[in-house]
């Protein structure tokens, strides 16, 4: 028997597919990353056996999630076009990688997974199995199958007694792991309205969140965030334990009409509290710590990386090129700092670092200044000398 690896999240589509891939005479092992997603291990290994799968791997891989992708971003400053912290990108790459490697032990010759034909997953679990694993055949049945909607998918699921849930996740598509929440479709596709209140999946609306100021201080060290309120912390629980704080304070919301790589523009509504507060702390001691031109030049790289990540391109030269730079730069991010997250704004209140580059006698409007205002007017002379020659 043909024997396939399928990437499965125990949601609908990949729960047809297991069946589907059946039904056309494979034997479908599953494989499932644990990135902080919905199901537990015995409910994912339930919903897999009951579509037809023949066995199911299932592996935490949150420690290497958070420490070598969710880092390498963080460092980056890497956001997709300024709304989304790249959550759902960041774990195919991993799961592809994973993907292959049990392909080569069970020697399987094809890998599945459940992405549309529309959208950015498909690319990105390909161009990642294409790079590390050439060979590999790649199914997709929701590009190949005649369920051409959630709701003909949902009546296949029923007709072959598949176990879905008529809960939420099944109206919207979501995507869920412990650096963000991504969730599209249904009311989401009518971006005149608002996000309906049930679409938000676990941070609070500011309407409701709490009338006082949750208090948070971060420390770093070279760039990694290493304590949190003066307590050493791991960072998949650091994550974990943000997140809770800024779901409550209701912290970390995004819409967007984003621009898919296959050019599509799509609306997708993002939560991601725990990476909203980490970029706004990171980059704020990068501020503290990095001069402009370094700062200007990051800038540009983080743009590129975050396009890079968003695209599938993580296993590819130029991306370790950037992260190259990155890491170079980080070695001065060193430092703390202390945020309000109040009724979905994180404020920056205080900042301090053995590496700051802010001299308060350089800086200072009162007594003591060191600055020689005489040497500004010279300056000025030759700052604005290409412009006088312009006219
Ligand atoms: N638009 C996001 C991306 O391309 C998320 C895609 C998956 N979203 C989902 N709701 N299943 O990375």
């Amino acid at each position: 028997m043909k024997r396939v690896i399928l990437a499965y999240s125990g949601g609908l589509d990949t729960t047809c597919c297991t069946q589907w891939l059946r039904q056309r005479g494979f034997e479908v092992i599953c494989f499932s990353a644990h990135l902080g997603s919905e199901f537990s291990p015995s409910e994912l290994k339930k919903r897999a056996i009951m579509s037809g799968a023949s066995k199911i791997y299932i592996k935490d891989l949150r420690e290497e999630f958070a420490h070598k992708y969710i880092l390498a971003t963080l460092k980056a400053s890497a956001v997709y076009e300024g709304k989304y912290v790249l959550s759902t990108a960041l774990g195919r790459p991993l799961i592809a990688k994973y993907l292959a490697n049990i392909a080569q032990q069970e020697n399987a010759r094809y890998i599945a997974h459940g992405c549309t034909g529309k959208g950015n997953d498909q690319v990105r679990f390909e161009v990642s199995i294409q790079i590390l694993a050439p060979k590999l055949k790649i199914i997709a049945p929701l590009r190949e199958w005649d369920l051409a909607c959630r709701e003909e998918e949902i009546a296949y699921a029923k007709k072959h007694r598949l176990p879905i849930k008529t809960s939420m996740s099944e109206i919207y598509s979501i995507d869920k792991n412990i650096w963000g929440v991504s969730i599209e479709g249904g009311a989401l596709e009518d971006i005149h309205k608002k996000p309906p209140p049930n679409s938000y999946f676990f941070v609070k609306s500011p309407h409701v969140a709490k009338n006082n100021s949750a208090h948070v201080e971060l420390e770093f060290q070279k760039g990694i965030p290493i304590k949190v309120n003066g307590k050493t912390m791991g960072l998949v629980k650091l994550i974990e334990w943000l997140n809770e704080q800024g779901a409550q304070a209701a912290v970390g919301r995004t819409d967007l009409i984003e621009d898919r790589v296959v050019g599509i523009k799509s609306r997708e509504i993002y939560e991601a509290p725990a990476a909203w507060i980490l970029h706004t702390a990171h980059k704020e001691l990068e501020h503290l710590t990095l001069d402009r031109e370094t700062l200007i030049f990051k800038e540009l790289v983080s743009a590129r990386y975050a396009q890079l990540v968003y695209q599938g391109l993580w296993f590819t030269e130029l991306k370790k090129s950037l992260d190259a730079f990155v890491n170079a730069i980080q070695s001065r991010v060193t430092g703390k700092v202390s945020l309000d997250l109040y009724k979905g704004n994180i404020t920056v209140v205080r900042r301090s670092s053995p590496n700051a580059l802010y001299k308060r006698q350089l800086a200072t409007y009162g007594k003591g200044s060191k600055f020689d205002q005489r040497l500004a007017e010279g300056f000025i002379q030759l700052w604005g000398m290409p412009y006088r020659a312009q006219k």
